[in-house]
């Protein structure tokens, strides 16, 4: 039998490879997979628990007020990150404005912390795969001082890391740090998140296609003509490729890593700047999609190089195997 790598031995052979790191990147990723446990946890219980299901605002019969599972998985990572004490501060799709942490301690740390804490909530009450995105930066204003909104806002190409946790027919964390994208499942029955997936490589193509097709006729030509070009027999295939979308971009995206395929979510008449948000979506799945090999654009520009404006800013998003993004992009361009 081979031997085992868990992600904390993985994490600590790594930090070898950063001379003078002192173990903080380190202790996030590590706070980021405890969180990640419980949150998987919670997630495989739902539809048993009642506070699980049902929407924010309503009460139980024990009169507590239930709480959906975004917001549970919200107060998760937070509560892991304040406690962990190498974050100064976070911005989250579920929450409105950054949180500064106030604590001396917290406000001595050096990073920053931008996460989706529930990707694909439209899929918990049908028991399909949804996930958590995270991405992880230096602060820019002065240690010991608030976190500022400037160090959220920062281009994705100055991420330090940057992954997901995909809670799906089994719980696998993927993460990278600029040095190529592994992945680990969970054994449950050890409660460890094991290396399963070492070195991840985007196939260079592939025959999936995934995108919500029910805006085909609100978007742009270039968008229908490439969305043409995938169902034809004339492509480079010379078949059609299969459509594939779950509505989890975690979920979608995953699928198109491991077989080869893009992921589309273009620019609409009802959402001119695109669905997905540049911060805590778009980057971090762009940085592991490039470390794989893969691309990620707008269809006019590089995810990475993107100046954000706003926390909850939102962009068309192309992501997925290199020769598909190249070959949408030039439709885009023509
Ligand atoms: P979230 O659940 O974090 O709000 O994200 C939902 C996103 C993404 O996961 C998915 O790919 C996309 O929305 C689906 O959108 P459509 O239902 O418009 O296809
Ligand atoms: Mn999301
Ligand atoms: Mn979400």
């Amino acid at each position: 039998m081979s031997k085992v790598t868990t992600l904390n031995e993985f994490i600590m052979d790594r930090q070898a490879d950063f001379p003078g790191a002192s173990g903080e990147l380190s202790r996030i990723l590590n706070d980021i997979a405890v969180a990640s446990k419980i949150v998987s946890r919670d997630v495989r219980k739902a539809g048993l628990v009642d506070h699980i299901l049902g929407s924010q605002g309503e009460t139980n019969i024990q009169g507590e007020e239930q709480q959906k599972l975004d917001v549970v998985a919200d107060n998760q990572f937070i509560k892991a990150f304040e406690n962990g004490g190498e974050i100064c501060g976070i911005a989250s799709e579920e929450n409105d404005d950054f949180i500064a942490f106030t604590s001396e301690h917290a406000k001595k740390a050096k990073y920053v912390v931008l996460f989706d804490p529930l990707d694909g909530s439209s899929n918990i009450d049908v028991n399909v795969s949804i996930g958590s995105i995270f991405s992880i930066y230096h602060r820019i204003s002065e240690p010991g001082t608030l976190a500022t909104l400037e160090d959220m806002l920062q281009i994705g190409n100055e991420q330090i890391a940057a992954g997901y946790v995909l809670y799906g027919s089994s719980t696998m964390l993927v993460y990278t740090t600029g040095r190529g994208v592994n992945g680990f499942t969970l054994d449950p029955s050890i409660g460890e998140f094991c290396l399963s997936h070492a070195n991840m490589q985007m196939p260079e193509t592939g025959r999936l296609y995934a995108m919500n097709e029910g805006n085909i006729a609100i978007c742009e030509k270039g968008i229908q003509e490439y969305i043409a070009y995938c169902q034809s027999s004339e492509n480079d295939k010379g078949a059609p490729y299969s459509g594939r979308y779950i509505g989890s971009l975690v979920a979608d995206f995953h699928r198109n890593l491991i077989k080869g395929g893009i992921y589309i979510y273009p620019a609409t008449d009802s959402s001119p700047e695109g669905k997905l948000r540049l911060l805590y979506e778009c980057n971090p799945l762009a940085l592991i999609a490039e470390q794989a090999g893969g691309l990620a654009t707008t269809g006019r520009e590089r995810i990475l190089n993107i100046e954000p404006t706003q926390l909850h800013q939102r962009v068309p998003f192309f992501v997925g195997s290199k020769n598909m993004v190249e070959k949408a992009i030039s439709l885009l361009q023509k």
